[in-house]
């Protein structure tokens, strides 16, 4: 099977390529990478976008490309909406024209995060945005649905949330950078405590997509299909940064404060709980505390470095 990844040089994308390298289905070919400058996310149209598709005939595209950016987003939402949204649209005309399936990855900032029943989002839950973010990825779940009626090939949309891992700089690396600093000023460490959601390892997350991607599935031509993949369990933001302190011994207080402390361009939808569906070997994805503790040894490298 030939499968063709755009945005290879992302967190995810990148744990994607290693994940398909390694996959253990009979007859997986290494995977195509398609990033800048060959591929825009301001420019691409379903023809750009077929031409690359006529050249190397993937099987599977699996687009993780993506302006993750939410603060930029919410400063440029026509921006936004173009690289987050209409971009997508025009990947799923190529594929849809051409029967060949396409997974997307989408996320909890479709919904608005406002559920009190401790429930977490299910696929069939009506997405409802409350930032440019979520609104431009709602908008690719929809383009994309409506290039695949009819299309010969299937269409995947996978929904996560809280992405960490290679190459760092995120949620982990950030708060044990931030918390040196308060630890020198002698001061607790304020974390927001109101926003839920589930940290997702992008190498569990690959994995997954690869399980999906190499499994042969009785959906049939023109089908849509949701998943929500998260690693398991649902932590705060404060909670997340307590589990990241204790782990690497910083001897810092983390004071929970409600999101409405920070002034930032975009809102986080509060309530970012994904309910995980079923993968096909029926195995769950671990729980969110066990995959960071394989990201340890990297952060450690990591913040050493700073
Ligand atoms: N990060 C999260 O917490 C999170 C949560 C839920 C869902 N998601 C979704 O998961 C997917 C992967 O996210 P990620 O964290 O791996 O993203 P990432 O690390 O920010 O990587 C994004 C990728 O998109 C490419 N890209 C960005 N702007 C582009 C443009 N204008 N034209 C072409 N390529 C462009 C980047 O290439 P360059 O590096 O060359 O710019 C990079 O390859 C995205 O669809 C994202 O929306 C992420």
């Amino acid at each position: 099977m030939r499968v063709a990844v755009v945005g290879v040089v992302g967190r995810l994308g990148r744990a994607l390529v290693a994940a398909l390298e390694e996959a253990p289905f009979a007859g997986m070919r290494p995977p195509i990478g398609w990033d800048q400058p060959e591929l825009e996310l301001d420019t691409v149209t379903a023809a750009s976008f077929g031409a690359l598709l006529d050249r190397e005939h993937p099987e599977v595209v699996v687009h993780t490309a993506a302006w993750t950016d939410v603060d930029g987003n919410a400063r440029e939402p026509q921006l936004a909406m173009r690289r987050n949204g209409i971009a997508v649209g025009e990947i799923a005309q190529a594929c849809a024209g051409r029967g060949t399936d396409l997974l997307i990855i989408s996320t909890n900032e479709v919904f608005d995060g406002a559920r009190t029943d401790g429930r977490g989002y299910a696929p069939g839950d009506e997405p409802h945005p409350i930032n440019p973010y979520g609104e431009a990825k709602a908008a690719a779940e929809r383009l994309a649905t409506e290039a695949f009626a009819g299309s010969a090939g299937r269409l995947s949309i996978v929904r996560t949330a809280w992405l960490f891992g290679p190459p760092g700089n995120d949620f982990p690396a950030k708060i044990a950078a931030a918390a040196m600093r308060t630890k020198g000023a002698g001061e607790p460490l304020r974390v927001t405590g109101d926003e839920v959601g589930t940290p997702t390892y992008t190498p569990d997350l690959a994995e997954a997509i690869v399980e999906l991607v190499g499994t042969d599935t009785p959906a049939p031509p023109g089908s849509v299909t949701i998943h929500h993949l998260v690693n398991g369990g649902r932590a705060s933001r404060a909670d997340w940064a307590r589990e990241v302190l204790r782990r690497l011994a910083i001897d810092v207080e983390v004071v929970d404060v409600p999101a409405s402390t920070w002034q930032r361009a975009s809102t986080p939808p509060l309530w970012g709980v994904l309910e995980p569906t079923p993968l096909p070997s029926g195995i769950p994805m671990r729980d969110w505390r066990e995959a960071f503790a394989d990201a340890l040894p990297a952060l450690r490298r990591e913040i050493g470095a700073r």
